[in-house]
Parts: structure tokens; sequence; C-alpha cells
């Protein structure tokens, strides 16, 4: 199979050191529910909800990654990459969310970074990527304080059995998600419905993102590489107005500087704070908890597939909800857009990784995620000609190479997916993947993007 190079010439201008990854996340390609010990995390619930995910899918099976690991690494080694980001099941790990280690879970990791390493591709750890165990939930979820000291322990458990081999361990996956669609909007499990929830959610997120790290730094018996890994988008006033600056600040805030700030500030905005107020809101901070949340850290994983902007009016003009907010409301730019109806903004991605360069500077940054679904056409032999993939991949790694141009420290890239996969609340209807699965035969086949990705990542070694 020929990738059509010449349609799409191969990515240049990042340096042959650069780190090319792929990533997935365990709920999302493991299936294996209820294999060695493993219990029901929040997404094994909310996915039993009639009407909670498309088509009633669930992670159930998924890419059986659990029982084909070795040929999906055999598989990444095909394609060339230097890293693989995968995140930890807590409930294969830590059944119950808090006590003993379940040594059966534990061993598929250990396998995995065994046979990563053997293959000569490094593994990049997310501790965190969404299956929080159901009991925890139960116990009062993320909203409540002892969730972050939990998390902390799981993260030990992990990290005494790995540090030896993995380099890099992040903590969080997009908590903002977490947060929000799961604790405010309920589109993500756990399904909640509770603005002030989402706030608990946010600040005990961090506050485990920053015991964790002092902890696993404390322990660790050779240097590594500590991090944590934001959603983020670009957040543009929609008109010349003073309530789209504003809405458009909103966003900013609650989406990006709500995370920031905390890690690298040591501090929530005095902006957002002021809001929070306004409508009787506020974080449960505790006496020491800023500091703990600004533990310094080494890199930031930054996830990016749109940007857009905002208006402070609704589609009548008016400027307040019923309940009393302000109106953020998203406009998405006119451009072409992905299946999930998000717009293809390349030149966003520059914007924000030189304003995050600019506004939190001293952080080097990879690109934990970038990708696209659409709706692809597989041959009969499942070979998928991805031009529109092909294309977003290509304007966004030129997108990356200008804001290193610019200045902005940016040392990897991870495409976003290896595999379809579990698209939460979307199911198995959107692929994200490079490479193509048969979810009849599990049968794996690589998209033109796929080889693209690979031809432009041995070119840019070469150079
Ligand atoms: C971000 C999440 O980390 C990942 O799990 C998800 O599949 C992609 N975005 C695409 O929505």
């Amino acid at each position: 199979m020929n990738p059509t190079t010449t349609k799409f010439p191969l990515a240049t201008g990042l340096p042959p050191k650069f780190v090319w990854g792929v990533a997935t996340a365990s709920y999302q390609i493991e299936g294996a529910a209820s294999e060695d010990g493993r219990t029901p995390s929040i997404w094994d619930t909310f996915s039993a909800v009639p009407g909670a995910v498309v088509n009633g899918d669930n992670g159930d099976v998924a890419c059986d990654h659990y029982h084909r690991m070795p040929q999906d690494v055999a598989l990444m080694k095909s394609l060339g990459v230097d890293s693989y980001r995968f995140s930890v099941a807590w409930p294969r790990i830590q059944p119950h969310g808090s006590g003993p280690i379940n040594p059966a879970g534990m061993a598929f990791y250990e396998r995995l970074v065994d046979e990563l390493l053997e293959n000569g591709i490094a593994p990049w750890v997310t501790l965190y990527h969404w299956d929080l165990p159901q009991e925890l939930e139960d116990a009062g979820g993320w909203p409540h304080r002892d969730t972050a000291y939990r998390f902390a322990d799981y993260a030990m458990m992990v990290f005494d059995k790995l540090q030896d081999r993995v380099d890099t361990f992040t903590t969080l996956n997009e908590p903002w998600c977490s947060a929000f669609l799961g604790y405010n909007v309920g589109v993500h499990a756990p399904g909640r419905k509770d603005f002030d929830a989402s706030l608990a959610a946010t600040h005990h997120l961090l506050l485990g993102h920053g015991l964790a790290t002092q902890r696993m730094r404390a322990a660790e018996t050779r240097p590594h590489t500590y991090g944590i890994t934001l959603n983020m988008g670009t957040a543009d006033p929609a008109g010349d107005t003073q309530a789209d600056r504003d809405a458009a600040r909103r966003a900013d805030g609650m989406g990006l500087r709500l995370y920031l700030d905390p890690l690298r500030k040591g501090e929530y905005p005095a902006d957002m704070v002021e809001d929070l107020t306004a409508r009787g809101s506020a974080m449960p901070v505790q006496d020491g908890d800023l500091e703990i949340i600004s533990t310094p850290f080494d890199v930031l994983g930054v996830n990016f597939y749109f940007g857009q902007d905002f208006a402070g009016t609704d589609a009548e003009g008016s400027t307040h909800e019923a309940n009393g907010d302000p109106v953020v409301r998203a406009v998405l730019p006119d451009t072409p857009k992905t299946a999930m109806g998000w717009p293809i903004t390349p030149e966003r991605f520059t914007q924000l990784l030189v304003r995050l360069h600019h506004d939190y500077p001293g952080l080097p940054m990879v690109i934990t995620e970038n990708g696209a679904a659409f709706d692809d056409q597989p041959d009969a032999s499942g070979y998928v000609a991805d031009d529109d993939r092909t294309e977003y991949l290509s304007t966004h790694i030129a997108a990356v190479a200008a804001a290193r141009e610019q200045g902005a420290d940016i040392r990897g890239y991870f495409a976003w997916s290896l595999l379809d996969n579990f698209e939460w609340a979307e199911g198995y209807a959107k692929r994200f993947g490079i490479v193509h699965v048969d979810y009849e035969t599990q049968e794996r086949t690589p998209k033109q993007s796929a080889l693209w990705f690979r031809a432009s990542i041995a070119g840019m070694r070469a150079s």
C-alpha cells in the first residue's frame, strides 16, 4: 500500500529528536471489562444508562486490546513511532478505589511496558483517563475531597511497579472534561448536573494531581518527567462588543485559566473567583491546597482539537440565562467541520501554543493528543483513503512547527488515536483512528493517514 504522498507532501519542519507518538486510553480500547479482577468504573455504569451513549455502546469489548496487546504494539512499531501514550485503568489496579493492589490487573501494564521497551517504544503513562472506580463515585466521586487522596495512593501503586521502566508519568487527562462534562453538563460519566459539584471536582482533581506528583517525586529512584494533560482551545470574541469580549474571557477562564493558573501560578484567576462569587459559588480551597496544586512539574500535555469564538448574547439578544448566569455562547468559526461537527482551525493551534509559551513560560510542552473523526469509507480490504484526516494531521503538524518557530518549546506530538475506538458518549460511530478497526473481526488496517504519518516521521528523523 502506498501513501498518497504526492497529494499530501510529507510533514517537515520538526527536528530529528522530536518525539512522535500515538495515544489511546484504557476504557476506549481495552475491553475485558470484568477480567482479572477489574470492577466497574463510572463509564461502565454510565454506558448502561439508556440514552447516555449513542447506540447504547459500551467498553465491554472495545478494541479487545487487553487480549491483542502484543499485536497492537507490533502495529505501533510498524508505524515507526518513538512513544506510546496509554492510560492505566484504576479499577484494574485497585478494584475498590482503596485497599490493596490487584496484582493480576497490574500485570497487564507490566507486560505492556515490557513489550513496548522490547520494541524500542517509550511508554508514556497517563494515570487517570476518566475511568474512576464506581465505588469511589458512590462515596461522592471527584466533588468529594477524599478522592484526591485516594488518587494519590493509586498513583503510587502504579509508580512503584513501573518507575524502573517508565520515564514519563502524567497524572490526569483533561480534568475539565472530568469535572464539567461529568458533573455539570452530565454528558460524560457520572452524568451529574450540578455546577457547584463540578467546581469541587475541578479543585479535587487538581489537588490529586499535586499530591500524586509530590509523592512520586519523593519516591523516585531515578529522575522522571512528570506532567498533566489539559484540553485547550482558543476562545475569541465572536464580535467587537463588550458582551462578546466578556464571554470569551469567561470561556477562556473556565476552560483554560481555571486549570493552568493554579498549576503554574498557585492561584485561581481573580476574575473567575469574582464571577463565581457573584453567583454564590466558590472553589473549596483549604489551607495549603494551592501550594500542593502548584507543585512544579516538567511537561504540559496539550490536547488540541479546535478553537472557537464566543458571544455574550443568546439568539434572542439576551445577555443572561434564565438562572441569571451571563450568556457564554460558543460560535463555531465558518470553516469545514469534522464528523464531530468540530471546526478545522489549524491556525488557532499555533495561536494557542504561542499564547501558552508567553502566558505560562518556562514549561516544555508536548502535544499529547491531536486528530480528527471523519466518516471513513473502507474499501473491501478495510483500507481507508482518508484524505480529510491526512490533511488534518498535515495542517496541524505544520501549525506545531509554526509555533516552534515563534519560540514555543514543543518537544513532541502524539496522534489521537492509534485505533478507532470507543468515543465516549458518541460510542463507536465516531472514528478517530489512524488505523481502522473492523469491530466484527477486530482486524486492524492502517489508513492512509497512518502511512503518511509513518513516512513523515521517517523523513524528519533522517533530515
Ligand atoms: C480527548 C480525550 O482525551 C479522548 O479520550 C477523546 O477520545 C478525544 N478527545 C476525542 O474526543
